[in-house]
């Protein structure tokens, strides 16, 4: 591992989203703070006249993060990439060309679409120069949600995510037209880290542990440092989150407010559920709404801190309960303090607005045909050193590893036998959580990426619907997904 300086890393420390708690009342003088609006670094493609049409181009160069160079990956040159919004029947067509030096893809992450052809499938290897134009269409039927796009070129996942090549892909329907979620302020917030050196150029992977899961400590939302929201007093403020890290994890909390959940991954709870933190794995969403019912001034929007587990004997337990090498970032710098990452105004009060009640009903699944066990570990492979094992086995491109029948309902018990946590995601099929260790679920949800915590076992059970063909379920810290940590999942007619 090569040595950083002194100078770099206060360079880094400085310019990391990590605003010290106690500090966070200087947030006014900091220069780099603009008001811009939040979303002001990307784009929107909205469909019309039921087609989504768009190019979408990922190349590498300098873009604009925080408010200073850096040489990202991006699509289109932005910082979240475009935001893509459709509704159920929707035709999407989009126009893709590979400007980076690496082969990559598309994978449209929680949406219910085929997974073979030029629509979701992780199978294509779209080669440096090389155009293709995906085409499929959203389902009638397809939930309203916050849903995402991202590369998914296995062996090259992490890498590429960490670049920056993340956008929002919103399915607009039902939930949106409830009258107090249509009354909300809609924001949108992508969650990215980043590990840039004083010029801002990447840091190789080695500074950024890619072995337990690569994370940088300058925390973006929306391609900013600490932005500043707002939120109407009296009103209701819609917040829809992603976590577009590879790695990290995300535990939110906003000063003196309560979240009241209404979306996870998979669409609308039932109804709002109130809540404290958010702890959100990469690749989740959640959408949540706040109250502007306390005393107008400038709250926090906090990351705390998050153990997710390490390697070998520098797990939980040595260390004052932290890994060495346990995914904590990089140069050992102490991840125990909470820190800002985005400041929230309130504005001119308008007329109250209520939460609602009553969102959509989640249907109850029947019971499964079928019950399969998966199993989550790591170990050393002979010349190919530390590799994550799904079942005790490396992810293989030409091995099916199940088979599952489709139209059919199956319990999938995931077992996390390792020292580091596991978000589990299948692509394509939502499913629900029934139990953790054995302890059936609060409330009952839509979801496609599920943490399965060190020691832990999660049983889901997934309805296999609508798209037979071939693709993937894997862990979604992707350097673990890199490493071996995904399986071929077959849906036979
Ligand atoms: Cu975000 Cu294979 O997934
Ligand atoms: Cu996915
Ligand atoms: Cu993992």
């Amino acid at each position: 591992m090569s040595k950083i300086n002194r100078r770099t890393f206060i360079a880094l420390s400085v310019a990391g989203a990590g605003v010290a708690l106690g500090t966070s009342c200087a947030i006014g003088q900091n220069s780099k703070q603009t008001s811009k609006s939040p979303i002001a670094g990307s784009s929107l493609h909205q469909s019309r006249d039921g087609l989504l049409e768009l190019d979408l181009e990922a190349s590498s160069g300098a873009v604009d993060l925080g408010g200073q160079q850096a040489y990202l990956l991006s699509y289109n040159g932005q910082i979240p990439a475009p935001r893509l919004e459709a509704k159920p029947r929707d035709t999407v067509r989009i126009h893709f060309t590979n400007n980076l030096s690496q082969p990559t893809n598309l994978h449209y992450h929680g949406l219910h679409i085929p997974v073979t052809g030029n629509a979701d499938n992780v199978f294509l290897s779209i080669e440096p120069g090389e155009r293709i134009d995906y085409e499929f269409m959203i389902p009638q039927d397809h939930p309203a949600g916050t849903f995402w796009y991202h590369p998914h070129r296995h062996g090259l996942v992490a890498e590429q995510l960490f670049g920056g090549l993340a956008g929002l892909f919103i399915v607009r329907g039902e939930l949106d037209e409830i009258p107090e979620i249509q009354a909300a302020k809609e924001e949108f917030l992508v969650l990215q880290d980043f590990a840039l050196n004083e010029n801002g150029r990447m840091l190789s992977s080695n500074h950024t542990s890619a072995m337990t899961g690569r994370e940088g400590q300058l925390i973006t939302i929306n391609g900013q440092l600490n932005p500043t929201l707002s939120l109407p007093a009296n009103g209701l403020l819609r917040w829809r989150i992603l976590n577009a890290s590879p790695s990290r994890f995300y535990r939110l909390s906003l000063e003196n407010h309560p979240f009241y959940l209404i979306a996870t991954d998979g669409g609308a709870l039932a109804e709002p559920v109130e809540i404290s933190e958010l702890l959100l794995t990469p690749g989740q969403r959640v959408e949540v709404l706040v109250r502007g019912d306390r005393n107008p001034g400038q709250y926090s929007l906090r990351n705390l801190p998050y153990n997710r587990g390490g390697m070998g004997m520098m797990g939980r337990g040595m260390m004052g309960g932290r890994g060495m090498m346990g995914g904590r970032g990089m140069m050992g710098r102490d991840d125990n303090t909470p820190t800002v990452l985005a400041t929230l105004n309130y504005d001119k009060a308008v007329e109250p607005v209520p939460l609602p009640t009553k969102l959509l009903s989640i249907p109850t699944l029947p019971e499964p045909q079928q019950v399969r066990r998966f199993q989550l570990n790591h170990g050393m492979a002979p010349g190919m050193g530390m590799v994550f094992l799904i079942n005790g086995q490396p992810y293989k491109s030409d091995r099916i590893d199940t088979q599952v029948q489709l139209n059919t309902v199956e319990d999938w018990e995931i077992v996390n036998t390792g020292m580091m946590d596991h978000p589990f995601h299948i692509h394509a099929n939502p499913f629900q959580v029934i139990s953790r260790n054995g302890k059936s679920e609060p409330y009952p949800a839509w979801t496609d990426t599920v943490l399965v915590p060190r020691g832990e076992t999660v049983r889901i059970r997934i309805p296999f619907r609508d798209f037979a063909g071939k693709t993937v379920y894997h862990c979604h810290i992707l350097d673990h997904e890199d490493l071996g940590m995904m399986g071929n999942l077959d849906i036979q007619v």
